[in-house]
């Protein structure tokens, strides 16, 4: 049998507060809740996820570098990095996986600085203003582009 897909899920700043942090915004699923779910998910689809969040770019970075060693695909909200960060977005581009981008709120429908996001141009796709669901979504549509080789 072919090994399970491996999926890394990166979480950026903030949202370890998932739950409490602006829930009219960010819904009251808590994060482990989201990677509970994601991991059920997976396992369905008889593939495997892990899950980093961290509020310092640079640990995010090098759990990013470390990806090609241990994943087949990246899953990230970066969160409020997602507009601020070239060096996120140089490291994800350098580790050659397939990249979803998600965000629980739809960004667009926000104040305007939230409209432009530094990792969409490397992303394979973007799921976004879903809530959760954008998580299962974005797996979703990884684990197909990966089946597919794209
Ligand atoms: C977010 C949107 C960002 O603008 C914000 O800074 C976040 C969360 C989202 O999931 O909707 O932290 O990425």
């Amino acid at each position: 049998m072919a090994e399970p897909r491996r999926i890394l899920v990166v979480h950026g700043p903030n949202l370890n507060l998932l739950g409490t942090r602006e829930p009219a915004v960010y819904g009251s699923t808590t994060l482990a809740q989201i990677d509970a779910a994601l991991a059920a998910h997976a396992k369905e689809r008889g593939a495997q996820v892990e899950c980093f969040q961290s509020n310092h770019e640079g640990a995010l970075i090098d759990r990013i570098q470390d990806a090609p060693a241990s994943a087949d695909g990246i899953l990230i909200n970066p969160g409020g990095l997602t507009h601020t960060s070239v060096a996120l977005r140089d490291a994800l581009a350098a580790t050659k996986l397939p990249v979803v981008e998600v965000h629980l709120s739809n960004v667009h429908a926000r104040e305007d600085f939230r409209r432009h996001s530094y990792v969409s141009p490397i992303a394979r796709g973007v799921v976004l203003g879903f809530g959760a669901t954008s998580y299962r979504l974005g797996l979703e549509a990884l684990l197909e582009l990966l089946k597919e080789g794209r």
